[in-house]
């Protein structure tokens, strides 16, 4: 099948599609920012004529969460106008869409893992921005998945294992967030998973449309986080050094953007509905280091 990818190779997910991709039959038309820039309408239009694709995967968004805060503008016009323009081309050339969305179109108030459909209030542009694509989304085109992820790390493109990677070359001490509860998710999960609904699509020319959560499991802290990523660092002899982590507070770590405290994204939906369970993301975490080793 031909699919098309927005964002193209420079995103972490993008990057991984294009991997996967290429272990398979399908013909990928991978188009980055410089070729396909989902801001102008007319080139979406045109793009999307020109290559005919079965289905298109958006992986192309505005992800600098805390950067968002000064920049809106930047923020609506790729993850809220984007969105819309191909949610209005694929419309129109009746072509479906996979769309990615995030844990940030939730308010964090909850104490138990969020529903698909329970209640958004984002607490930041990056968060109302990705909510306001959603919505357009939803309301413009049937033929859509919206799978909301979190906490995205991978080999390629720029995560926190990377940061903490990069920390750990000059220090021997961090504070790391500890009261914040999520799930990490490595791209590479994120790119099987929509090739998986891209196969199904393909087999049965119909996916059950709608809007799922897929992150990794199980649930954990960034302070956790870390602790694994520096553990399974030194197993693998990436990092000599042993580096003490502190837990502090989100008020102890003020960030220009707010995040929600509780951003667990209930799965139950795309088990059932797409029969997807969760990844592990401490066994995605081993190869993804194993990865960032082998380009050392
Ligand atoms: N990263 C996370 O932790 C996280 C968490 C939850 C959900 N998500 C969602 O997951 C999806 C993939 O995220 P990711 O981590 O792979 O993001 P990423 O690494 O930031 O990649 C996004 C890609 O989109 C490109 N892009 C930006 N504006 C564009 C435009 N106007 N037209 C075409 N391409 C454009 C970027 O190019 P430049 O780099 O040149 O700007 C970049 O290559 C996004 O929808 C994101 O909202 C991410």
């Amino acid at each position: 099948m031909k699919i098309l990818l927005t964002g193209g190779a420079g995103g972490q997910v993008g990057w991984e599609v294009i991997q996967q991709c290429k272990l398979t039959q399908h013909e990928l038309v991978a188009l980055a920012l410089e070729e396909l820039d989902i801001t102008d309408e007319t080139q979406v239009q045109e793009l999307l004529t020109l290559h005919q694709p079965d289905i298109v995967i958006n992986a192309a968004a505005y992800t600098a969460v805390d950067k968002a805060e000064d920049q809106p503008e930047i923020a609506f016009k790729v993850n809220r106008d984007g969105t819309a323009y191909l949610a209005r081309t694929c419309n129109n050339l009746k072509i479906p869409l996979l769309h990615i969305s995030t844990d940030y179109v939730f308010d964090g108030e909850k104490t138990s893992p969020y529903q698909v459909n329970d209640k958004a209030n984002p607490q930041n542009v990056y968060g109302a921005s990705k909510w306001e694509g959603e919505q357009i989304l939803r309301q413009t085109l049937n033929e859509h998945i919206i799978l909301r992820t979190s906490w995205v790390f991978g080999s390629y493109g720029n995560n926190f294992v990377k940061t903490m990677l990069k920390l750990a070359e000059t220090r021997t001490e961090l504070g790391i967030v500890a009261d914040q509860y999520g799930a990490p998710t490595s791209a590479q999960s994120i790119a099987s998973c929509l090739l998986t609904l891209c196969e199904r699509y393909e087999q049965n020319n119909v996916l059950p449309w709608g809007t799922y959560h897929f992150t990794g499991t199980p649930k954990t802290t960034w302070f956790d986080f870390a602790n694994n990523i520096f553990k399974q660092a030194q197993y693998l002899n990436i990092l000599e050094k042993q580096i003490k982590i502190n837990p502090v507070t989100t008020q102890q770590y003020p960030t220009k953007a707010q995040r929600p405290i509780n951003s667990q994204l209930d799965m139950q939906l795309t088990k059932t509905q797409l029969s997807i369970s969760p990844p592990s993301w401490e066994d995605d975490l081993s190869i993804v280091l194993k990865t960032i080793k082998a380009k050392q």
